[in-house]
């Protein structure tokens, strides 16, 4: 009766009810995986939301690609950050989920292919899959930080191939697409008439000072089809307002194009609410405040994790550009399930181990930098600990 696009098996992973078990239990745990910023103990002004609640929500007046205040707003964001884009290039999307579906939809047909980066986030293979859409991975080598493996890239390649996603910076591996390598991409991708579709909800929290500065723009491509993700979620940390963005660019004839099946297909689904629409230039300037507690929030454990860790033989801090997350590098004493599981059962933190995000081999933890600092230290400590390995007091 159902269709084969969801999982076989959707019964939890054997962590998942291990952190069941422990919240029935009533055992306390450390969460390193917390990455709803809501949760995270940011100071939101009370007042922030008000603006869903205007006059001018109430009118509905669908566009398909959104109200172009909203739009003008987000280009805005980009000039902030050095990129000029223009408003009508800027399609909204109800999430950067969101986005990805309508791109799959306009790029690709049932088991076309688009080539996913390895080790980067999970829900990918599922997003492509959702839309019929097969992930094939080219892989990130790690030489002290991660770069792209032409190489692997080339290999994955296959007709049937639509598009290149790229997360920039990564998550969890925090590596920005460099100004040098999305030349590379973009000289892969244009003679092919392959699309290059970057994910840069996290441009905006960088770590490593000057990583960011390296980093290209999809937004400024010229020469390729080229979709830049980005939205409120991680912008200013306001995952339930459920607005998103793609940026266009590219020779203007395929801008053209695209933007005109991007309508269509926004215009059957009409998915973006209004309030958000209207309160999206006020929440992206009031926002800023929240992103910047962020940003020092992460910068803080970011900071506080390498100086712990220094010094410790058996265990590493990956360098990481950016993002909100620090990858931990570990003896391989036991599987990686097996470590998480007991780190949450027996000394009471709670980790991702890197086989979540597909990395090449064992053993890697993935934590969220987002914690309170005392929390995240005492978490970390843990982890150390279990290792035998003391943190120094930063
Ligand atoms: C790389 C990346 N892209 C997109 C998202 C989700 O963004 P949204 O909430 O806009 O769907 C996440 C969430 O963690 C992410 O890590």
């Amino acid at each position: 009766m159902f269709s084969s696009r969801i999982p076989s098996s959707l019964a939890p992973n054997r962590l998942a009810q291990a952190v069941l078990e422990q919240r029935r239990s009533g055992r306390p745990f450390i969460d390193l995986t917390e990455s709803n910023p809501t949760r995270a103990g940011f100071e939101y002004p009370p007042d922030l939301l008000a603006p869903l609640a205007g006059p001018r929500a109430r009118r509905y007046e669908p566009s398909p690609c959104g109200a172009i205040d909203a739009r003008r707003a987000i280009a805005g964001e980009y000039r902030r950050q050095g990129v000029t884009v223009l408003p009508d290039r800027i399609v909204l999307t109800a999430s950067t989920s969101d986005a990805y579906s309508l791109l799959f939809k306009v790029l690709a047909d049932a088991r076309d292919e688009v080539l996913v980066p390895r080790p980067s986030y999970p829900l990918l293979e599922h997003l492509s899959r959702l839309d019929l859409v097969a992930s094939r991975s080219y892989d990130l080598d790690l030489h002290g930080s991660w770069a792209i493996d032409f190489g692997s890239l080339e290999r994955a390649l296959t007709p049937r191939t639509r598009a290149v996603l790229a997360v920039s910076p990564n998550n969890p591996t925090g590596s920005f697409v460099t100004d040098a390598e999305l030349d590379r991409l973009a000289a892969f991708c244009a003679p092919r008439d392959i699309a290059i579709i970057a994910d840069e909800v996290f441009a905006d929290y960088e770590l490593e000072p000057g990583a960011s500065s390296a980093a290209g723009h999809a937004a400024l491509r010229r020469d390729v089809l080229s979709f830049a993700l980005g939205g409120l979620s991680k912008s200013v940390g306001l995952p339930q307002v459920k607005l998103g963005w793609i940026a266009v660019a590219g020779p203007d004839d395929l801008v053209g194009a695209a933007l005109e099946r991007l309508d269509f297909v926004c215009d059957t689904y009409l998915a973006v609410s209004t309030p958000a629409q209207v309160a999206a230039a006020e929440l992206l300037e009031r926002g800023a405040a929240i992103r910047s507690q962020i940003l020092a929030r992460i910068t803080t454990n970011y900071r506080w994790l390498r100086s712990a860790v220094a010094g410790v033989p058996s265990c590493d801090v990956l360098r990481s550009g950016g993002g909100w997350y620090a990858v931990l590098q570990v003896p391989s004493l036991e599987p990686e399930e097996d470590l998480v599981v007991r780190l949450l059962t027996t000394d009471g933190v709670l980790t991702q181990p890197g086989y979540f995000f597909d990395f090449p081999r064992e053993s890697f933890l993935v934590v969220s930098l987002l914690p309170p600092a005392p929390s995240f230290a005492d978490g970390i400590a843990r982890v150390l600990r279990h290792f035998a390995c003391r943190p120094t007091r930063p």
